[in-house]
């Protein structure tokens, strides 16, 4: 199957934890940290999160750095990313920021019931808003389905920023290429915060690990990027 290289980015706790519980979003990464993954978006051709972290956050996924922007509009290219949200559902809010920012669209990935769900959402959405559409990926969706989607739309490059589902989803799946793990120097301690990962099958155990391929300091935060080809 033609896919995108995947890369899955995520910042954690050293207990593993990827928010807390209060209200507002938890800052688990400092500048440096930030510049970094500005620049892996800017290297990108999507950019994908699950639908409870557009809930949680309102991110509007874009690349900050005008310069990057510049670059890639020098390239040929659209600013920013093509968005790409993952529902089963279909519960996606038409007033989310990553709707209405951007200048390459979005689309969101749901099936079964979600499909008719998400399309008569995003039908209420103001008609200046970039392009946004709602593709069948199978009930449920599977992630061999959204990358194949995301291929033949031209996305050569991936990037997955979460929450713990939808990298659960991509780590079981055996099916992205690369992870970037920033951990950042405290515990969350709370049980009720999300995780990075939930329990699943992944093919990357004892016995057929990840490759650790750099190991870097940004200040307090530690960043691990690992290759997902199992080692056996
Ligand atoms: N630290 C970080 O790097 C980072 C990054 C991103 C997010 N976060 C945090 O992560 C938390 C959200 O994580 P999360 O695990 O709750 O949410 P998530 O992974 O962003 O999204 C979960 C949602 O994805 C959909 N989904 C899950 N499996 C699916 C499947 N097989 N097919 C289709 N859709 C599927 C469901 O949406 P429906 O319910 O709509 O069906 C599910 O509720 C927030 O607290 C956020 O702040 C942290």
């Amino acid at each position: 199957m033609e896919r995108p290289y995947t890369i899955l980015s995520c910042a954690a706790s050293v207990d593993g934890r990827i928010d807390d519980t209060t209200p507002e979003r938890l800052r688990l990464s400092n500048e440096a940290d930030f510049a970094e993954i500005d620049e892996l978006r800017a290297g990108c051709d999507a950019i994908l999160v699950g639908a409870g972290t557009v809930r949680a956050d309102d991110p509007r996924l874009l690349v900050r750095s005008q310069l990057w922007r510049e670059r890639r509009r020098d390239q040929g290219r659209t600013e920013h990313l093509v968005k790409a949200v993952i529902t089963r559902t279909g519960d996606i809010d038409p007033g989310a920021r990553l709707f209405s920012t951007g200048d390459a669209g979005a689309v969101v990935y749901t099936g079964g019931d979600g499909v008719s769900s998400a399309k008569e959402r995003l039908a209420a959405r103001p008609s200046q808003d970039p392009p946004a559409e709602v593709v069948d990926a199978g009930d449920p969706p599977t992630v061999g389905a959204i990358l194949a989607d995301l291929a033949a739309r031209g996305v050569e490059r991936l990037v997955v920023e979460g929450g713990g589902h939808v990298h659960t989803m991509f780590l079981t799946s055996g099916l992205a290429d690369e992870l970037r793990l920033a951990v950042a120097p405290f515990f969350i301690g709370d049980e009720g915060a999300p995780n990075f990962v939930m329990p699943g099958a992944y093919p990357y155990n004892p016995d057929a690990p990840m490759s650790l391929v750099d190991t870097r300091s940004l200040g307090d935060i530690a960043v691990l990027r690992y290759c997902l080809k199992a080692q056996n």
